[in-house]
């Protein structure tokens, strides 16, 4: 990791990652590591529960719901046994932060693990990592095992009533696996596809049983807002949006990488004054924020911040936390099919809209690419897309056609210019 950038980062999650050594339950210990779970072992779940939701923690692998909800209303229910489910799978284009944060901390996921365990009453744990990420697996496995030693993990953790143990599963490359009821179905043993919801994995998730299923940046959040209390964790970011937020920084950048800034930074900071800018000094054509399943957001917008009311406001999403930059030598029509080809080869093929929906915007796309599209292209291709999102079964097919209807938001005249003028190649 490079250097803190004092002016632009803030390090909760990563604040440990320069000094402590990840195959080491002792110097993460020597960091205050396990501290936070000691003193959440000392107060009731609902009380941990409380300090979670006050801090406003949302989910970071996406969505942004709030984690101190989903734990609560886990902790409500009566059942046995209930679950708490890492989603480790990281499969979105440009997106490595959660790799990040196995690869150098990895106790520090494990431990937010058992305290959001306590807090919900769950006994049975999963981490589900994406199956490319060999060196994670394996260091996550050495701290389930350091933990489990030590008596952090498995039964009766550290001489309580509470018991809690941890599988590690890995993924099969598939994206749709990181969607949670798909994942959940990986887990027990099925295909990855998803399920109806309602009811949401709260109430029947794996086994059809309580289940909180959050992101690895989530869970690793957890063990400083028990140990600093929940306003210190509120003093960081802004009033919608709570905390840090890590940014995988990629594309045509000097220092790609993965950076903690407080929510509330521009993505014009992150570019710049993080990433240092884009090589040779050429000009950005845009910015990918999210990844495949996010928008495209031209220069002139580059002060937009990391806030999700901010990106609500624009009608936008900020999706997982990538920034993609994209310069003046890429055309965008190619951009875009190339986050649609991505789309077209992890559809699952469940549901129509997606299935044929991809397929059909891609024939659309490469006119406008190859100059044959006619006018009422434009009208059909947009048509197209808000069908997809309002009728697709998942968030994949859902979010599949951000990048398309970004582009035409903000990009326009590069749809134009397909019209009526055969003269281009494809
Ligand atoms: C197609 C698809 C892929 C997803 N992939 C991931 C992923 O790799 N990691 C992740 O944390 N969330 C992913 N999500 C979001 C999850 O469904 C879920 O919202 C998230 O794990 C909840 O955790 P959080 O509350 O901490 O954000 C994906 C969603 C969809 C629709
Ligand atoms: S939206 Fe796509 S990925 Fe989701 S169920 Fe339908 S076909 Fe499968």
């Amino acid at each position: 990791m490079l250097p803190e950038n004092k002016m632009f980062e803030h390090r909760i999650v990563t604040a440990k990652c320069n000094a402590v050594d990840a195959r080491s339950i002792e110097s993460y210990k020597a960091l205050g590591g396990y501290q936070a779970l000691r003193r959440a072992l000392q107060s009731q779940p609902a009380d941990v529960v409380n300090q979670i939701k006050r801090s406003g923690l949302k989910g970071r692998g996406g969505a942004g719901f709030s984690t101190g909800l989903k734990l609560e209303s886990v902790n409500r229910l009566d059942a046995c046994p209930k679950y708490l489910v890492c989603n480790a799978d990281e499969g979105e284009p440009g997106n490595f932060k959660d790799r990040y944060l196995m690869e150098h901390d990895p106790h520090q996921l494990l431990e937010g693990m058992i305290i959001g365990a306590y807090a919900a009453g769950a006994t049975r744990g999963y981490i589900y990592i994406r199956g490319e990420y060999d060196q994670a697996r394996d260091l996550m496995e050495l701290a389930v095992k350091e933990a489990k030693a030590g008596h952090l993990l498995g039964n009766q953790i550290s001489g309580t009533d509470f018991s809690f143990e941890v599988d590690i599963l890995s993924g099969a490359g598939a994206y749709i696996c990181g969607e949670e009821f798909a994942l959940i179905e990986s887990i027990e043993g099925k295909a990855g596809r998803p399920r109806n919801k309602p009811p949401y994995p709260t109430l029947s998730g794996v086994n059809n049983k309580p289940t909180v299923i959050s992101n690895v940046e989530t869970i690793s959040n957890i063990p400083y807002i028990v140990l600093n209390g929940p306003d210190a964790f509120t003093a960081v970011g802004t009033p919608s949006s709570t905390g840090t937020r890590l940014v995988s920084l990629s594309g045509n950048v000097k220092k790609p990488g993965v950076y903690e800034v407080p929510f509330g930074t521009r993505i014009r900071d992150i570019v710049f004054s993080l990433g240092g800018g884009v090589p040779d000094e050429r000009a950005i054509r845009m910015v990918q924020i999210g990844g495949a399943s996010g928008p495209c957001i031209p220069p002139n917008l580059l002060d937009l911040k990391m806030d999700y009311a901010e990106f609500a406001c624009q009608g936008l999403s900020m999706g997982s936390g990538a920034v993609i930059v994209i310069d003046e030598r890429f055309d965008i029509l190619d951009i875009v099919r190339l986050n649609m080809r991505f789309f077209k080869h992890e559809s699952c093929g469940k549901c129509t809209p997606c299935r044929e929906g991809i397929r059909q915007i891609l024939r659309l796309l490469f006119k406008f690419k190859n100059g044959s599209a006619l006018e009422s292209d434009l009208e059909l291709l947009q048509t197209l897309c808000h069908v997809m999102i309002r009728t697709s079964f998942c968030g994949l097919g859902q979010a599949a056609p951000t990048a398309v209807l970004s582009t035409i938001r903000y990009f326009r005249d590069e749809y134009i210019k397909g019209i009526n003028n055969l003269n281009l190649t494809a």
